[in-house]
């Protein structure tokens, strides 16, 4: 396996003029696009069901997923599923009855809220973005035909960002960035210790990751900080690219053939803005040692483990 996780990319992995209209034919495919009703999701939903897949919008609110739905040109079908309840996690899955998942995209995020905590009582942003496509992902992962993307942020680079195992959920002093900054530094140890796992199991799925840059989603209207808010309102009318533009890391990474745990996100400055290409990652998201550990707490704090033993290929029939 091929592996990216300290390295920039090259110019021959660099598609400037990447586009969603060089999706290949996806006809008889399935994919499974979480928070699909708005911002990246709605438009990576959008784009894989107009290169012909199948697409579950996989949402928290089905009459919100059936409008958003509607915007959609192609093969879609709506169904609850709310990351921050591993209850719903589960009745997703269990209701999934075997059929094959080609694309798996974990693409559901909350960022910097005020402190809330999920269903189970776990932080809010580390149990949406994380454990809850952690829990996803494994059960629904026996499944899986092609790959799994995951959705990272350049935030995992800042904000003090690193695992604190110590203390996961913030309960001795919470900070909305930091807690943000640990789920998306997550979602990337997350990537890397699946994508080792598959390979092990001699699986020919692939785990990757993308982030958009900066896009004007509904991202940053949920920030608890007003000052914040109000920044993040100024920055999406004049540095934000579009949704549309923000989703094309995903689609590039859901489609184009990458090695298993590529990182790909804009290839503009700052990895701001830009068309789709291998990005690096910081130390802390390279470093296997965390991400096992990572994984065995996920797997503890979730009650789901690993679905796969050596060998074992995806169970789905066509
Ligand atoms: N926009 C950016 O600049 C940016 C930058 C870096 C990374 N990202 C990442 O990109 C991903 C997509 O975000 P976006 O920018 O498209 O924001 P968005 O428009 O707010 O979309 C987020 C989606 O996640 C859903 N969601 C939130 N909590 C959920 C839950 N408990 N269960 C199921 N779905 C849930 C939301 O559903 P509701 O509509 O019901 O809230 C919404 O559909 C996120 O993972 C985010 O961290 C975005």
């Amino acid at each position: 396996m091929a592996d990216n996780t300290k390295s920039k990319s090259t110019s021959k992995s660099t598609s400037k003029t990447w586009d969603a209209s060089r999706i290949p034919d996806l006809s008889g495919r399935t994919a499974v696009v979480t928070g699909a009703n708005s911002g990246i999701g709605l438009t990576a939903a959008a784009a894989l069901a107009r290169a012909g897949a199948h697409v579950v919008l996989a949402v928290r609110d089905l009459e919100r997923g059936r409008v958003a739905a509607a915007t959609v040109t192609g093969s879609t079908e709506v169904r609850r599923l709310d990351l921050a309840d591993l209850s719903s996690v589960r009745e997703f899955a269990d209701a999934w009855q075997g059929r094959p998942v080609d694309l798996l995209i974990n693409n559901a995020g909350v960022m910097m809220l005020p402190e809330q905590r999920t269903a189970d009582g776990f932080e809010m942003q580390f149990g949406t973005n994380h454990l809850g496509h952690f829990a996803l992902t494994n059960l629904l992962l026996p499944y899986v035909t092609d790959r799994v993307v995951t959705l990272a942020s350049g935030a995992h680079r800042l904000f003090d960002a690193r695992i604190r195992f110590e203390d996961l959920d913030f309960t001795s002093g919470y900070n909305p960035n930091r807690a943000y900054a640990q789920s998306k530094l997550a979602n990337l140890l997350f990537t890397l210790e699946l994508q080792r796992r598959l390979a092990q199991a001699g699986s020919p799925v692939r785990a990757l990751a993308a982030h958009p840059g900066y896009a004007a989603t509904n991202l940053q209207s949920h920030a608890g900080n007003p000052v914040a808010r109000g920044f993040m309102k100024i920055g999406n009318r004049f540095l934000a690219q579009d949704d549309k533009a923000g989703a094309l890391p995903t689609l590039y990474a859901a489609t184009q053939d990458l090695p298993g745990a590529s990182y790909v996100g804009p290839d503009g400055r700052g990895e701001m803005r830009g068309g789709p290409t291998l990005v690096g990652r910081s130390a802390a998201a390279s470093d296997p040692d965390v991400a096992r550990r990572l994984w065995t707490v996920s797997e503890e704090l979730t009650g789901v483990s690993w679905p796969l033993g050596a060998g074992e290929r995806v169970a789905a029939q066509r």
